[in-house]
């Protein structure tokens, strides 16, 4: 495992994280069970893992304590970040709407508080707003929370995850000093990050939490036209109606243009997030211990070389499987 600095945190996070919304089950991952995600946490924190994206809506607190659960027993201290959901619970954030509903000061304490007795602890490593609406960049709930937080001990960092596929939508707030790291969709399919938010973090030294790095699964080269899911699940969603046949015509040009290059296609899918240099950690979702021994022996093969990040550049593919 290899390890990056957290922006401007004192935080060295190891490239390869763990993407905990998958380990929360309930409704929205099915087809896993708690000892299974157990055990590949603890296989995670073995080969060299020590940071873990969770949050409080991952099955209703869920994920962060079987998160806690797993972390209480790491050979090395395992930073924690989690998300305050939005107190209307609509995701992601719509223009329009007010801060009031969304992120009230006492709801945003309220629920920092929940989280810390899921995940047992007195201090938050990473804290975050799980949507985001730039409208808000003025408004005081937000900030005087953060502050508050801080000073209280009861975070040691802040950050935001960012909307799907709107990286920009966070340049202002970024301004703002208060954001020590974002979270946000970068993958091959949607190199956006790059244009304007990576240049900015880099400038501002905040960190990046990579997430969806495999699409959701899009990137695996598992899915095809005849892919189905649960129907309650949300990847039924995500890949409802003709977009597993998409998912096929896409994955199948990007693997004829990656004939050669060594890896498989997850191995690359991450090896691109972590060929950015804004880039601290990336973040897939696992469930399975032989998907994180995989993952994790990603950072050992470096970054890709530039005539292979050139040949990805065209496979960039604007879409919104969340709409
Ligand atoms: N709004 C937000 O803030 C937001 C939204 C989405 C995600 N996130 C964060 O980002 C993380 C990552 O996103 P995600 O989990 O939704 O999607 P993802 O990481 O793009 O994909 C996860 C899927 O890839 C599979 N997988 C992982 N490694 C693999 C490998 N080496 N080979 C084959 N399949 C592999 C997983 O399988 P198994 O699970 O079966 O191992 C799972 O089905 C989340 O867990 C969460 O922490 C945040």
């Amino acid at each position: 495992m290899r390890y990056r600095k957290l922006g401007r945190t004192s935080i060295e996070v190891s490239e390869i994280g763990y993407g905990a919304w998958g380990v929360g089950g309930g409704q929205q991952w099915k087809g896993g069970d708690d000892d299974e995600s157990l055990r590949a946490l603890q296989r995670a924190f073995e080969l060299g893992v020590n940071f873990i994206d969770t949050a409080y809506a991952y099955n209703e607190g869920h994920s962060e304590k079987l998160v806690a659960q797993a972390a209480r027993t790491a050979p090395r201290h395992v930073y924690i970040a989690t998300k305050v959901p939005p107190k209307n619970r609509i995701w992601p954030a719509r223009p329009g709407i007010g801060i009031e509903q969304v992120f009230p000061y006492d709801y945003v304490v309220e629920m920092t508080e929940k989280s810390l007795r899921n995940l047992a602890t007195e201090t938050i490593d990473l804290q975050q707003l799980h949507v985001w609406n730039p409208e808000w960049i003025a408004r005081d709930e937000w900030r005087r929370a953060v502050e508050d937080l801080k000073k209280s001990g009861k975070i040691r960092s802040f950050g935001l995850s960012i909307n799907d596929h709107q990286p920009d939508s966070a340049l202002a707030a970024l301004k703002t000093g208060l954001i020590d790291a974002v979270q946000v969709i970068y993958n091959i399919f949607d190199q956006s990050p790059e244009a304007a938010l990576f240049p900015l973090v880099q400038q501002l030294n905040v960190g990046v939490l990579a997430r969806v790095p495999l699409d959701e699964g899009a990137l695996t080269g598992t899915i095809d036209a005849n892919s189905r899911f649960d129907k309650d699940e949300f990847r039924a969603f995500y890949f409802k109606g003709d977009r597993p046949r998409q998912v096929e015509e896409h994955v199948k040009a990007l693997q004829k243009d990656l004939a050669g290059v060594p890896g498989t296609l997850p191995d690359i899918a991450l090896q691109f997030c972590l060929s950015h240099p804004a880039v601290s950690t990336v973040i897939p979702g696992m469930r399975r211990a032989r998907n994180v021994e995989s993952n994790c022996a990603v950072p050992d093969r470096g970054p890709l070389p530039g005539d292979t990040l050139s040949k990805l550049r065209k496979h960039a593919w604007n879409k919104n499987f969340y709409s």
